[in-house]
């Protein structure tokens, strides 16, 4: 039992600048008493995708204001919270910069604790927040910048079981859209194209479908895309349609497969944990064939599903300000001053890097 903790979270790796005030009571219950996020999509949309130099001015003119705001929310001034956790990595090292520093200053003015939280570790441990979740269980992670399996368990212990070895998932959507002529971000303009879509009309590849290891490939689902595009061509609204529908459906069959073999995996290693549980995040967990598609897998395999509210799947600072509560919570020592921002930073330190995965580096 740990006394409740107020922690002060940071997030500034990608195109969200964040800040949260988070209450971790003696149970181990969490609750968000303050959270701001302010979305950058603006000012990068004309470019097609987040622009380094772009997000990490905006992140400076921001985040002051935005911590104020966290904190007059949650009711609490800086002498009320006992730690501060901002994500320093993996991400766009300049943004990282922005909250590392920010959060260092904050914790040299104050004399209080700083954690420089792995972003990744904040999406792992989201689930104990909504959800109360119990160790271990299993994480989808689909973002813009990381696919990734990982078997969560314990505050500071993961197994990356799977990894995409060249696009993130949230990049499939995104490259499809563009070269479809659909808006960024491509998620859901392809969502929506979908939805009048027939699935039925292309059969694009499923990569590493029946493949022993947990790993996942997108990036011959874009070739694919292209090639039935330019076959087309000029394309028609229908056209773009079923294309997108198609691209789902691959989807959803590649991650059935994918994700099947994991939850299969866990209850070979994991047999005698009662309530077994798959947890989604990160921004393409929005995407309602692929919620629908991992309902009906842990269904059929007996886990619980667990997808916490959406502005909690994507990124936040909540979620950072918990991991650093956990950690706290756990008797994980604080970080010193001198703690340096990570572009790259996996989870699971003893996973092998993949080549090309994660090659953005920008987004989780
Ligand atoms: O987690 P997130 O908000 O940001 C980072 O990647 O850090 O994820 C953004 C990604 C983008 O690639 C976006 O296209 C994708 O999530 N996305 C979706 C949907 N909404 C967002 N992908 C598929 N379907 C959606 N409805
Ligand atoms: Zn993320």
């Amino acid at each position: 039992m740990s006394p409740p903790l107020r922690i002060l979270g940071i997030e500034t790796s990608c195109d969200e600048t964040a800040a949260s005030v988070v209450l971790r009571d003696e149970e181990g219950g969490g609750r968000i008493l303050g959270d701001v996020v302010l979305s950058q999509l603006e000012e990068h949309s004309a470019y097609g995708g987040v622009v380094p130099e772009i997000a990490a001015r905006a992140h400076v003119e921001a985040l002051d204001t935005l911590i104020e705001e966290a904190l007059l929310r949650a009711d609490v001034t800086l002498k009320d919270i006992d730690a501060i956790a901002a994500t320093s990595g993996p991400g766009l090292i300049g943004g990282l910069i922005v909250g590392l520093m920010t959060g260092k200053a904050i914790a040299r003015a104050t004399g209080k604790p700083l954690y420089a939280v792995n972003h990744l570790e904040g999406h792992a441990l989201t689930a104990r927040l909504t959800d109360g979740l119990s160790f271990p269980y299993l994480m989808l992670l689909v973002s813009g910048g990381h696919t990734q399996l990982i078997l969560v368990k314990g505050v500071g212990d993961y197994e990356r079981w799977g990894t995409t070895i060249d696009d993130a998932l949230g990049e499939a959507f995104d490259k499809t859209a563009k070269l479809l002529g659909l808006p960024y971000p491509g998620g859901p303009a392809v969502e929506r194209a979908a939805r009048t879509g027939n699935p039925e009309r292309f059969d694009f590849p499923r990569p590493l479908v029946g493949d022993a290891r947990l790993d996942f490939s997108f990036s011959g689902l874009k070739t694919a895309v292209r090639q039935a595009a330019q076959s087309l061509e000029p394309v028609t609204d229908e056209d773009i349609a079923d294309i997108c529908a198609s691209f789902q459906r691959a989807i959803a069959r590649t991650l059935k497969d994918r994700v099947g073999r994991g939850l299969k995996r866990f209850r070979a290693e994991y047999g005698s944990v009662d309530a077994p549980a798959l947890v989604v995040a990160g921004g393409v967990a929005a995407n309602q064939t692929l919620r629908a598609t991992l309902q009906a897998l842990c269904d059929e395999h007996r886990f619980r599903f667990v997808a916490p509210p959406l502005q909690l799947c994507t990124d936040n600072a909540a979620m950072i300000a918990w991991a650093g509560a956990e950690r706290l919570a756990a008797g994980l020592p604080a970080d010193g001053l001198d703690v340096a921002p990570r572009s790259r930073w996996p989870l699971d330190t003893r996973a092998q890097t993949l080549i090309g995965s994660g090659k953005r580096g920008a987004k989780a």
